[in-house]
């Protein structure tokens, strides 16, 4: 059996629960300590995810503790404007990092993010399970395989019933100190991640509709995307919605249109012929906890959702951001 890697975990709110499950499950690592400024979520998290029997891990209040207990990989799962300090903290520490999304709320934070840990030398991996999810990767290979010619245009749903977690008050999400903004780096982080993974274009500029709907962060977005080859996105994103959950890919190329939507699937039809739905893929999908650990052993060259990625995010996000406050089109960089 490979050593065990000692994880911990920073931020045991509701997200964490799935990834320290992750780490038990595996027989190369082990959860040795979490921290967070509640009690009640840790408690919440030993009692829900660590079985009895198990030795449970050391409870700390911040970062600092959780480093001085020694740990060879963190799991960050804190509010938004906090990853970019506590990724930094962590690798000059010598700790390989998996952030939850985003990985940054500033492109300038998530370069400096990625520079640390090419320094250092440590695997710096974003939560983005979409990344390990057969769907996702069918439709990046059938994208970038060319089977749809070069894509010309992108249009993009995400519609969510979750007004509730941007009410002033009613949570960090509602705090633009804190989350850096609303549905759009929320939820959107994900979309907007899939748009630029799947396509491989490189967006050159934005120019975005905010609705902040009397809150202080977006609730509703419309965005116009141009990307360096010419290529044109249309991007919408509101958690104002009487659906729970609806979100759609749609990449209409000059040899194809496919799309890729939670409720229907993956489909895809090539000009003059039959709408096909590909077998589903026979792989696994692979959850963000294993892929970081195969990466930490070697086994992998490189995280499935790598910092790249987040760092692509954020440049849109703020282009989208900076957009609606100036009202032109403003350039991604
Ligand atoms: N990948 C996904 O599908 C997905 C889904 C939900 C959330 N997330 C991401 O996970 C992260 C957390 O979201 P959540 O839904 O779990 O939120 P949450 O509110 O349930 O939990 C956040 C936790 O962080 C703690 N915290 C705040 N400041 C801290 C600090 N300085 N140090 C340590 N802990 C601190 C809070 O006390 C809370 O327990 C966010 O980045 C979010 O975007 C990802």
């Amino acid at each position: 059996m490979a050593e065990r890697l000692r994880f911990g975990i920073l931020g045991t709110g509701g997200m964490s629960h799935g990834h320290a499950r992750a780490i038990l499950e595996r027989d190369d690592a082990t959860l040795v300590a979490i921290a967070d400024p509640s009690d009640r979520a840790m408690d919440s998290l030993v009692s829900r995810v660590v079985p009895a029997g198990l030795d449970p891990p050391a409870r700390f209040h911040d970062l600092d503790a959780l480093v001085s207990h020694g740990i060879d990989a963190l799991v960050i799962v804190t509010p938004h404007t906090q990853h970019a300090g506590q990724i930094a903290r962590a690798l000059v520490s010598g700790i390989h990092v998996l952030c939850e999304k985003p990985l940054a709320t500033t492109a300038a934070d998530a370069r400096r993010s990625m520079d640390l840990a090419s320094a250092h030398e440590r695997v710096l991996a974003i939560g983005y399970q979409r990344h390990g999810q057969a769907q996702f990767r069918q439709a990046r290979e059938l994208v970038t395989s060319g089977a749809l010619g070069d894509i010309r245009l992108i249009s993009v749903l995400i519609a969510q019933d979750c007004l509730e977690n941007f009410i002033p008050g009613s949570s960090w999400r509602a705090d633009p100190a804190l989350s850096g903004g609303g549905h759009f780096i929320d939820t959107g982080s994900h979309i907007v991640d899939q748009m630029l993974w799947i396509s491989d274009l490189e967006p050159e500029r934005v120019y975005a509709e905010i609705d902040n709907f009397g809150t202080d962060v977006d609730v509703i977005t419309a965005a116009s995307i141009k990307f360096t080859n010419g290529a044109r996105a249309s991007f919408a994103a509101t958690s104002l919605s009487g659906e729970s959950w609806r979100e759609e890919l749609t990449f209409y190329g000059t040899k194809g249109t496919m799309r890729l939507g939670r409720a229907d699937g993956l489909s895809y039809q090539l000009k003059g012929g039959d709408r096909i739905f590909p077998r589903a893929a026979t792989a696994p999908d692979v959850r963000p906890i294993d892929d970081f650990v195969e990466v930490i052993h070697g086994r992998r060259p490189e995280p499935q959702a790598p910092s790249i990625c987040g760092l692509r995010v954020a440049q849109v996000t703020e282009a989208a951001y900076r957009s609606a406050t100036s009202g032109r089109p403003e350039p991604v960089g």
